[in-house]
């Protein structure tokens, strides 16, 4: 496809060669950051996900080989060769990432497929070969994580899938190669070497990563650029910073988006909402969002609401508000085909709908019956569909939940010559199929910061890489099997090294029949999830958590609580991921990547780097093995120490989850409240636990912007444990009004005495800790 090298030249950050057959260059975007491109199909990068390329390429050399034209940065070694094969080494020459110099060599399948068809079985094929495909060399030892929602396990060696988003209501199983998401972007590991790969190509791509021979893997794509980014690093803190310095952090969310919420398809009429309303306050289940499913709206027509079931929507969403809910409704993009509905009348006569080959308005089968498909990739229809958010938010809604934005009809994805205005680039489904739920959610988002200026809260079901700087995802249409309570850990860490922070499942599984042991073990592992909501389909058994029995209600009603006393933690956690790109939901290798033990957990994560959870994700279990990583850990329920590097047996009965609390963790709790701002927190609890630590905790109104005016309040709590525990406590930041005391609970019993800048404190006596209150000024903390 290239050739061999017959010249190059060197521009700003950029050197450019041709090659016999075609032209490439390479682009030092940063050290550690390099691109690769070959204007395929436009000349330059064309990018949904990128959208403020920064560069800052350092010094860099160039310079001819015997075989190869080779590029130095400060940090990485480049080996350009014939044929556009590129080699990364680092600075010392240690090989990273070589391109393979053979053919593929696809494993062979015996036997004939189409008599298996005939049984009805489903008959795999090798994939063929692609317009675009970059080849790279396999290491033994090498694990890769990342591509998004992907079902299966953590580790992707081994698999094969493609980026296609795709809403497929059966079953969620490994065998699945792509679901609602693309995210063309992975992470690999092995001894000593890690780096990421973003393919920033929106068409339908592919990705064998060691499945067809053990000898290389690849990623390829229909058509569009060959577009990719190499990122090197120190580890995978680094290589999530770099993606997500490119395409865009999980911006910090209004504080009540991280509540509880309860959805069901669907919550209607106006009663049956405030029925459910008034059972959660009831059954004392703290709660701050309830949903609304595509039943408010009139005859699923987008941006209305059918006043047989809500008369009044304003005064039903005051009247929530008013008992602490705010109300998220879903939106589809189908916008049904009937003259005399404004928005379809709007969007007909500006021509904001994509049309089919001959240029008349596309038509498919979605909720409303024959709906027409508003073409996102034009920026005046995404204007207007974010000027729509504002009938919306004038209702009183609080946030936009997107669906069937793959996007997905009646009849499966649309037909690929459906033509979309793209920016002046005209082109067809198979380019912005990728993007579609992308552009959606940025015109949703950019209208709920428009119009209510305050942080926007937008779900998306459909995304592309960068969206996660729009909007939270949740991985779509499970299914109340316990497979997909399993399934859940490794989707939503892969989402996490993905860039996308805010996510989550539909807690107790959206179809089939939950059950009160399954909603047990999931709440569990929800109220560790950023996007906390349980949702289930309509026509299947009640799910709330009062739907099955006492038991059931109690061991929810003790993790959504559990929740709310961490969410000044979670909170913490969405601040730092602002700024680092680290997700709040880790897989242990993010924090121990030399651990050969952690490399491969399915079914523990890091909630944050101080706590370990290790739920049940079996029927019928009441115990499991947790493996504990290096230092040392305290579990939180009955305050045992336990050394790390070792496996040990937790007894764990239907109302207790697993938790452990690294040593030295400063945990800030939030006092009990049945919703975000039903109190005003004034008082900051303390969870401290015995050993060296650090701990920034940040604060601000929780809903606007003006943090990024200097807003906020950032505290800072130092500890250091020798023969006696001193914490020290600083004001860093005072921009926001503060806290008046802390209640600090330290989690230790043998104590004699407590001081708190040199006056002796009076404490009290727990089972396993002991008890005080301080004024939250700047300090130091002695306990001895
Ligand atoms: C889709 C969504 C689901 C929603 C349903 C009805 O299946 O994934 O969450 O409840 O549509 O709107």
């Amino acid at each position: 496809m290239f050739g061999k090298i017959k010249s190059y030249s060197i521009e700003e950050n950029k050197v450019f060669f041709v090659f016999e057959e075609n032209v490439g260059r390479i682009e030092v975007i940063n050290p550690w950051v390099i691109n690769i491109f070959s204007p395929l199909k436009y000349n330059d990068h064309y990018s949904r996900a990128i959208e403020n390329l920064e560069l800052q390429p350092g010094s860099f050399t160039v310079e001819e080989k015997n075989c190869c034209v080779e590029i130095r940065t400060e940090t990485l070694i480049v080996r350009v060769c014939d044929n556009f094969k590129v080699n990364f080494y680092d600075k010392n020459g240690t090989k990273l990432c070589e391109d393979y110099e053979f053919t593929r060599e696809p494993f062979i399948r015996r036997g004939y497929g189409n008599i298996l068809e005939e049984e009805g079985h489903k008959s795999e094929k090798n994939s063929d070969s692609h317009k675009i495909e970059i080849i790279k060399r396999l290491y033994g030892d090498e694990k890769f994580y990342g591509l998004g929602d992907k079902t299966g396990h953590l580790n992707k060696r081994g698999y094969s899938y493609e980026m296609w988003n795709t809403d497929d209501p059966s079953p969620h199983v490994e065998s699945y190669k792509s679901l609602y998401k693309s995210i063309p972007f992975f992470i690999t590991l092995r001894e000593n070497c890690v780096f990421g790969i973003f393919f920033d190509n929106t068409y339908k791509s592919y990705f064998d990563m060691g499945k067809e021979n053990e000898n290389y893997y690849y990623f390829g794509a229909d058509d569009g650029n060959l577009d990719y980014y190499f990122i090197g690093g120190n580890n995978i803190r680094d290589i999530l910073l770099s993606y997500t310095n490119l395409t865009g952090k999980t911006p910090l969310p209004q504080i009540w988006t991280l509540g509880y919420q309860q959805s069901r398809w669907g919550y209607a009429p106006e009663s049956r909402v405030k029925e459910i309303a008034e059972e959660i306050r009831k059954k004392d289940i703290p709660c701050d969002v309830i949903h609304l499913d595509i039943d408010y709206m009139d005859k699923y027509k987008v941006f209305t609401w059918d006043k047989s079931r809500f008369p009044d929507e304003k005064k039903t969403l005051s009247e929530l508000k008013q008992d602490g809910f705010k109300v998220v409704t879903i939106i589809d993009p189908g916008v049904k085909k009937e003259t005399g509905y404004e928005i379809y009348d709007r969007g007909l006569e500006n021509k904001y709908f994509a049309t089919d080959k001959d240029g008349l308005t596309y038509v498919n089968k979605v909720w409303p019956g024959d709906a027409v498909f508003p073409d996102f990739s034009q920026i005046k229809a995404r204007t207007w569909w974010a000027d729509n958010q504002k009938l919306m938010l004038e209702a009183g809604v609080a946030g936009i939940w997107n669906d069937m934005n793959e996007p997905a009809s009646f009849n499966g994805p649309l037909p690929d010559d459906v033509q979309f205005e793209n920016e002046g680039r005209n082109t067809n489904h198979r380019e912005i199929h990728n993007v579609y739920g992308h552009l959606m959610s940025k015109a949703t988002y950019e209208g709920i910061k428009k119009y209510s200026s305050k942080r926007p809260f937008v779900i998306t079901r459909a995304a592309y890489a960068g969206t996660q700087k729009y909007s939270t995802v949740w991985t779509g249409d499970n299914q109340s099997f316990w497979e997909h309570l399993r399934m859940s850990v490794p989707m939503l860490l892969n989402l996490g090294l993905s860039g996308f922070s805010f996510c989550g499942t539909d807690v107790g599984g959206f179809s089939f029949d939950c059950t009160g042991e399954l909603l047990s073990r999931w709440v569990q592992i929800g109220c560790f999830t950023p996007l906390f909501r349980n949702h289930s389909c309509a026509h299947t058994r009640d799910q709330e958590p009062w739907a099955f029995d006492e038991e059931t209600l109690s061991i929810n009603r003790k993790y959504i609580k559990l929740r709310y006393r961490l969410l000044p933690y979670l909170y913490d956690l969405m601040w730092n991921g602002e700024n680092t790109g680290l997700p709040v939901m880790r897989p242990l290798v993010l924090h121990y990547e030399h651990d050969n033990n952690v490399k491969e957990i399915n079914d523990e994560f890091l909630f944050g780097e101080n706590i370990l959870v290790a739920p049940i994700l079996e029927q019928g279990k009441n115990f499991r093995a947790v493996y504990l990583p290096e230092g040392q850990w305290i579990d939180y329920w009955t305050k045992e120490k336990y050394k790390g590097k070792q496996i040990v047996l937790k007894e764990a009965p239907i109302d207790i989850c697993p938790i452990y609390i690294k040593q030295g963790s400063i945990i800030p709790n939030y006092p009990d409240q049945n919703y975000i701002g039903e109190i005003k927190v004034k008082e900051l609890i303390l969870d401290i636990y015995e050993g060296n630590g650090i701990y920034s905790h940040y604060l601000d109104d929780g809903e606007s912007f003006n943090y990024k005016n200097g807003e906020y309040s950032l505290y800072e709590f130092k500890k250091v444990s020798n023969a006696e525990e001193v914490i020290q406590i600083r004001k860093v930041h005072t921009g926001f009004e503060g806290y008046e005391t802390f209640k600090v609970i330290f989690n230790k019993i043998a104590v004699n005495e407590v001081l708190f800048n040199d006056k002796k404190v009076e404490f009290t006596q727990g089972s396993n800790s002991i008890e005080f209150i301080i004024p939250a000024v700047e300090g130091t903390i002695i306990i001895r």
